[in-house]
């Protein structure tokens, strides 16, 4: 049997260049090897959408229809939607039973998160046991892999050590514990050199338009002691260089040399970046508003696939409760 593997992705919006950098790219290579199946997180969207969730359904189907239109094959993988699937919520209450509250107040991501989204109010009882309903998602479908990046890490850590209570505390082995798959991407910076994010405007969309693909990109600041064409360019400060390293590598030492040399101008260097960015995200961009007008052929796939992931969902939930003889 194949080895399985689970990622989710919280509906919260628009998916951009960090998401196909992070996860998206990565997702695709992993359908080939693994038994896969990814999520559309929409309870954990709740932990910090609960007061306006009505947006949460729209980006479920926007944010399917992109990782359809990117390369995630619905024959291959299974695509389910976390709220279609009750077990997740019977489980994620049966581990809250045996988490210790100290495991969750001491999580790095818990201080990290509730300092970043301190206009959200996530102060709450279920923000705390995010991790919680995470560990359900993953011992779930008896994951071996989990794609994760450095932050991630310490709930993957949390997940391995709630399946380690677990099995000492019921004698029982029902899960598998979870590996990580780090993915060693750089952190993309937003295109003004803050942390990419919503709030700051300082991405591109996956389903972006080609004029504003090219307006953001040529808007970005460069190496700011570059005023003139003929000054020599300093290619390690300039956040349009770091966007070459990560998405044309190949590219990377001619820029380089063109840069420090004066051989090329920032706005040509832009304007080259901004083409390649055009014709990878076009085609994309168009399939999936093809796929977001053929909307039960997208509720089909989803409906499959949450029939999929209940089958193994509740078989594993099964196995559990024959543990604690409940
Ligand atoms: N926590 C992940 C995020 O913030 C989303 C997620 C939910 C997830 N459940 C998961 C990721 C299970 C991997 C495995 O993006
Ligand atoms: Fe940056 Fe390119 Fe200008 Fe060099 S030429 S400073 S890499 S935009």
């Amino acid at each position: 049997m194949n080895k399985v593997v689970l990622s989710g992705v919280r509906p919260t919006g628009k998916q951009h260049l960090g998401h196909w950098i992070g996860t998206l790219s990565n997702w695709i290579k992993l359908q080939q090897e693994y038994e896969c199946f990814f999520m559309v997180a929409d309870w954990h969207a709740l932990m910090s959408e609960y007061r306006d969730p009505s947006h949460i359904r729209e980006y479920s189907f926007d944010n399917v229809c992109e990782w359809l239109s990117y390369g995630i094959d619905p024959q291959r993988c299974v695509i389910f939607e976390q709220s279609k699937v009750p077990a997740h919520l019977e489980l994620f209450l049966i581990l809250s039973y045996i988490t210790p509250l100290g495991w969750l107040s001491r999580c790095p991501t818990f201080k990290e998160q509730i300092k970043q989204l301190k206009d959200r109010d996530i102060n709450t009882y279920a923000f705390l046991g995010y991790p919680v309903l995470q560990s359900s998602d993953i011992l779930l479908y008896k994951a071996n892999f989990v794609p994760v990046g450095e932050d991630q890490l310490p709930h993957l850590e949390l997940c391995r050590e709630i399946a380690r209570r677990f099995h000492h505390i019921y004698k029982k082995k029902c899960f598998v514990e979870p590996k990580p798959l780090l993915t060693s991407v750089a952190r993309l910076a937003g295109l003004d050199g803050r942390k990419m994010s919503k709030s700051y405007e300082n991405y591109i969309a996956l389903d972006e338009e080609d004029s504003v693909i090219e307006k953001k990109i040529l808007s970005m600041i460069t190496d700011p002691a570059r005023k003139i064409k003929t000054d020599k360019g300093h290619p390690d400060i300039c956040n349009v260089f770091a966007y070459y390293t990560i998405f044309k590598e190949e590219d990377k030492e001619r820029v380089r040399r063109l840069c420090m040399s004066a051989g090329r101008g920032c706005k040509e260097c832009k304007k080259i970046l901004a083409d390649s960015f055009k014709s990878f995200i076009g085609p994309r961009r168009e399939k999936k508003k093809e796929l977001l007008r053929k909307k039960d052929y997208i509720r089909d796939i989803l409906k499959e696939g949450n029939k999929k992931a209940n089958a193994v969902a509740s078989g594993t939930l099964e196995e559990v409760k024959a543990a604690m003889k409940i």
